[in-house]
């Protein structure tokens, strides 16, 4: 068989990266080129005939390694030039172990949990022969109606970017080229979280200084930590849906942020150009997606049509594709995939083995927050208990607990929450169950009376609701967040019985429970926890160990409220309780102008149910003597705050401490608080601890009016504090 030309260039071994991309891009054919801009569908009819001719740059779908290993030899040694494929897939929160939903690994604000997470999914992805994941997700979510909040890291771009940063880390690894490595995408570029009214793939409207503070910032950060690849949004952005957006993609992205990775297409979003109304045809789609640096096209096929006449046409310019499939070379050379194409039986990881189990109900544990618990409802004591009654549709499911993008998940592996219990209590307490609802979002209220008689004889009623796994991610939204179905009537049935009722919700995004709370003991947040949800919430309510996790994201009282997030600005007439005006109390025919005139609703709070970074533990923390060791710098330099945090409580347990600032006066208004540190820190009973943040004056700057990226000077608020409605409160002066 002749040798092939990367055959050739590998036998060259001294070519560096560069020597190697330019070397083989200078043979190949327009074809060829346009061919490692596309990747197919795995069911496409035509794959393996298309790899062969070199059309192929890229797989997705395709996860059986037998079937990947074959495709590899084709395209490497069936191929003219044998270029091997990138083969990718959504390893969102694991691959066949489950982690929490991205949402909920945010709770745990712990970028060492987020990197093991990914770390174990590249692992066991990369085993079936995966080699790029569509992850992170870094688009800041501050409506719960949208069902992929779900997949998001929350509300907050500093948070967003920690963990953002710390999951590629993981998926990446020290180095592409490890077997256990995996290409990661920061997605969606930009602004797909501000979908209109909380619907997918809806328009977006974002005021440049808006898209710069609040959704790039990740995007930058991931940029800067080396994130392999870029995805284009499906969305629309003021009006240049951002698959065609030249100015998001090649003047921010290119020329600003000197991005040297490549950007895919969303899944037809080149062909969608035309369904947006933003082009006539798939000649004028790829002609716009291609100008505004699409590099690779994902699932639809109008560059392998369009661009050769483009090209011919002299549209496009030859130099910009070379440059484009460069930089998809260069991710394939990185990778090691012209060395090893193929994924070895050898590097086989024992999937879901006990390392990867023991991870995921880490992650799970500390992802849980404590949102309620009333004179000290949990932990609940096993010596203390004789019956238990577990109730809920959500209970004993080992798919639902999973929630949103699974498709390689193992669910029989799963263990519930009914399973763990029982195996939590042994045989000293009696464990009843019943579903109550056949699923999330019955309104059937036959099981109610199996459940509430179950609830009457037992000492304490755990409830497991919240949402399946198909009421949160892509497509998957909700105008109305409350406990779907008749839920909430079975929590007011079992609390008419009298028993104390612990409720646990499994759920992709933040669910109105302003209804709910005062009918309940104790509420345990656990999101979609994945696997090990069982033994996470089961240690969790006997006390093997605090709730930890605070919230990512602001959970509004009522759906009104949305969007409410805690970095608002304040408005000329900002809330607050002295002027708050209850619909309620209003007198009949009552002059207009004495409603209070702030920015409030008249039914309901001004104030979220619970605000960002809110979560409860089993003991208390107190926070003392916060301290600036200077109230005046300059720019240019650092300012240490420092606070004191005791456990004075009787539970050994971990506190995330929050620090947040407020600039006061700005040439563009500044948001009201500002998340600017976290820290995870772990505390025995009765110890303290000294926390120190230090800020440089760089990491206090926002675009101005001009988009500049400037700190100005002036004078500063900071809290140090448990959540973002709460904190010690000194200032500081930058001069
Ligand atoms: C569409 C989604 O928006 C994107 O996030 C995902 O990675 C692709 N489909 C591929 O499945």
């Amino acid at each position: 068989m002749p040798v092939n030309v990367c055959q050739q260039l590998n036998n060259t071994k001294s070519l560096d990266k560069e020597s190697y991309v330019s070397s083989l891009l200078s043979q190949m054919t327009l074809r060829e080129k346009i061919g490692q801009m596309s990747q197919f569908n795995n069911d496409n009819e035509k794959l393996t005939a298309s790899i062969k001719m070199g059309d192929v740059g890229s797989v997705i779908n395709e996860v059986n390694l037998e079937t990947i290993n074959e495709l590899q030899r084709i395209a490497s040694q069936e191929s003219r030039l044998g270029i091997p494929l990138l083969v990718g897939r959504d390893v969102i929160h694991g691959f066949n172990t489950i982690f929490p939903i991205p949402l909920g690994q945010a709770a745990s604000w712990s970028t060492e949990i987020v990197e093991s997470c990914a770390t174990i999914a590249a692992i066991e992805a990369a085993n079936n022969g995966v080699n790029w994941t569509f992850a992170p997700m870094i688009d800041i979510s501050r409506d719960p109606r949208w069902g992929r909040i779900a997949e998001s890291l929350g509300e907050d771009p500093y948070l967003c970017s920690a963990l953002g940063s710390a999951m590629v880390k993981g998926f990446q690894g020290e180095n592409l080229a490890d077997n256990t490595s995996i290409a990661a995408c920061a997605k969606h570029f930009a602004g797909y979280g501000a979908s209109e009214s909380g619907r997918d793939y809806n328009t977006t409207n974002i005021p440049e200084n808006e898209l710069r503070n609040v959704y790039l910032p990740p995007f930058k950060a991931l940029a800067d930590a080396g994130v392999s690849t870029f995805m284009a949004s499906f969305s629309d952005l003021n009006g240049v849906p951002v698959t065609g957006n030249s100015w998001l993609l090649n003047d921010i992205l290119r020329e600003e942020w000197q991005y040297t990775g490549f950007v895919v297409s969303d899944w037809e979003s080149i062909t969608q150009l035309i369904t947006h109304g933003f082009c006539a045809d798939t000649e004028s789609a790829a002609f716009e997606a291609c100008q505004a640096g699409v590099d690779m096209e994902m699932a639809s096929n109008t560059y392998a049509k369009n661009l050769p006449s483009l090209i011919q046409n002299n549209k496009v310019n030859i130099e910009q594709i070379d440059i484009m499939v460069s930089r998809i070379l260069t991710l394939k050379f990185d990778l090691g995939l012209f060395e090893t194409p193929y994924t070895r039986a050898t590097s086989a990881v024992e999937c879901l083995d006990n390392f990867h189990l023991d991870a995921a109900k880490q992650a799970a544990t500390k992802s849980c927050v404590l949102l309620k618990n009333n004179i000290q409802t949990l932990p609940l004591s096993k010596t203390e208990l004789t019956s238990l009654a577990v109730i809920g549709p959500l209970a004993d499911d080992g798919y639902e607990q999973l929630g949103t993008w699974v498709f390689d998940a193992k669910p029989n592996q799963s263990i519930t929450c009914l399973n763990a219990i029982k195996s939590h209590v042994g045989d000293s307490v009696e464990v009843k169950f019943s579903k109550g609802l056949a699923t999330s979002r019955s309104h059937n209220q036959d099981g109610f009376i199996e459940a509430t008689q179950l609830a009457h004889s037992a000492d304490v009623a755990v409830l497991i609701l919240g949402e399946e796994a198909i009421l949160s991610g892509e497509a998957h939204c909700r105008s109305n967040i409350d406990l779907p179905g008749c839920q909430e009537q079975l929590i007011n049935a079992i609390y008419e019985t009298g028993t104390p009722i612990i409720l646990v919700i499994m759920a992709g995004r933040p669910i109105t429970l302003e209804k709910v709370i005062p009918k309940v003991d104790a509420v345990l947040f656990a999101w979609h926890p994945g696997t090990m949800a069982g033994p996470a919430i089961a240690d969790l309510l006997f006390g093997e160990t605090s709730p930890s996790g605070k919230l990512p994201v602001t959970f509004p009282r009522t759906v009104g409220q949305v969007p409410l997030y805690y970095g608002q600005k304040n408005t000329g007439k900002p809330p607050c309780d002295a002027t708050f005006v209850d619909i309620n109390d209003i007198e009949v025919r009552a002059p207009q102008t004495s409603l209070g005139m702030t920015s409030t609703h008249l039914d309901t709070h001004f104030s979220p149910l619970f605000p960002f970074g809110f979560g409860l533990s089993y003991t208390q923390f107190e926070y003392e003597n916060i301290n600036v060791n200077r109230h005046v710098i300059k720019m240019g330099e650092s300012v240490e705050i420092t606070a004191t945090i005791s456990n004075i409580g009787n539970f050994d347990a971990e506190e995330i401490v929050q620090l947040y600032i407020r600039d006061l006066v700005g040439s563009v208004t500044r948001p009201i608080k500002e998340l600017k540190g976290f820290q995870r820190i772990y505390l025995p009973a009765g110890q303290s601890k000294s926390v120190l943040f230090k800020i440089h004056t760089d990491e206090l700057a926002f675009y101005d009016r001009q988009m500049k990226h400037t700190t100005e000077p002036g004078l500063f608020n900071a809290w140090i504090g448990s959540n973002s409605d709460t904190g010690l409160k000194t200032e500081f002066e930058v001069v």
